[in-house]
């Protein structure tokens, strides 16, 4: 399944830069190559806005794990505090649909995380291949809601929600993971002014506009975008250039899913619009609220083959 190519030509906007990052900067790892004197590389398994990630073995517990490192030699001060940052925030937070991180370490100027193997593929490579059920989308939307509901009820806000960062395991379980971006609700401007954090086509209107502040809602919007792309085929805004495409976020309502298609249930598409809600407000009021509406779907869920 592996290697995919991205569905976006942009990948996250870290503090303004956009990615791929330019091949003379990416220093790979290659196979049997030993990290920090304990992690032996196997294989790369995927690669996001600013980092890489690799199956690879603990030597001192023999046992595999992934090895995500930050693709940046040398990198500047901030992009590594931000990188390390995820540890922490995973770290308060344990859920059975939330990626385990176990430490970070570093290997010279290479900075890395350990992590939780799993076997699957992230979201963004299953909708590559194909459409999920109506029913796959109802459950992987609630463990998502879940994961989401978790992570808010713990202060900590995700900030890119998107394909890329769901990964569904074989056994169909959904792990939010990637809190690369992730925000403390309780502490205040730990983003540059100015800086504009997430991937366009799954940012919520006041992640692009920096106001009113990114809240619970944000993720639930990026989740509604996810959302339409499971159950239409496609994202609801598309645009080549990212700051137009951001703009359309702002602006733009949605085309209705079942004008894309029409079989979808009624009820499915009005959850999809609140989500997408350009205010706040609007949207579900937290992710619970947002569950509990999943779960009234599941009786339409089965009704006629998607
Ligand atoms: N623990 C893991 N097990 C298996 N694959 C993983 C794991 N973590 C990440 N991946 C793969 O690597 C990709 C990039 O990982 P991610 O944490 O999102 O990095 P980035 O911060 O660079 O976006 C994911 O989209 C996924 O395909
Ligand atoms: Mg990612």
């Amino acid at each position: 399944m592996r290697p995919s190519t991205p569905m976006s030509p942009h990948g996250t906007l870290l503090q303004g830069i956009a990615t791929p990052l330019p091949a003379s900067v990416v220093r790979g790892l290659v196979p049997a190559q030993v990290v920090a004197g304990r992690y032996r590389v196997e294989r790369w398994l995927g690669a996001g806005g600013s980092s890489t990630v690799y199956e690879v073995t603990d030597l001192h517990r023999n046992e595999r794990v992934a090895l995500k490192l930050l693709a940046v030699p040398h990198a500047e001060p901030h992009l590594v505090t931000r990188f390390l940052q995820e540890v922490q925030y995973v770290r308060a937070l344990e859920h059975v649909n939330i990626l385990r991180v176990f430490d970070a370490g570093s290997d010279g100027e290479r900075h890395f995380l350990t992590m939780e193997l799993l076997e699957g593929s992230d979201l963004r490579q299953v909708l590559a291949e194909r459409r999920p059920t109506w029913a796959e989308a109802l459950r992987w939307l609630t463990h998502a809601a879940v994961a989401l509901e978790h992570a808010h009820g713990r202060g900590v806000l995700h900030r890119d929600v998107k394909p890329a960062n769901l990964f569904v395991t074989r056994i169909g379980v959904l792990k939010l993971m990637d809190f690369g971006l992730a925000k403390s609700m309780h502490v205040a401007g730990t983003t540059a002014q100015g800086a504009v954090l997430g991937t366009p086509e799954y940012m919520a209107p006041e992640q692009v506009m920096g106001t009113p502040a990114v809240s619970p809602a944000t993720d639930l919007y990026a989740l509604g975008v996810v959302a339409y792309q499971m159950f239409t085929g496609q994202l609801p805004f598309r645009h080549e250039q990212p700051v137009p495409l951001m703009f359309l976020q702002v602006q733009q309502a949605p085309v209705p899913p079942r004008t894309l298609c029409p079989d979808l249930p009624e009820p499915f598409e009005r959850v999809v619009l609140k989500l997408l809600e350009k205010r706040p407000e609007d949207r579900y009021p937290d992710a619970a609220a947002l569950r509990t509406a999943l779960a009234k779907l599941w009786p339409y869920a089965f009704k006629a083959p998607a």
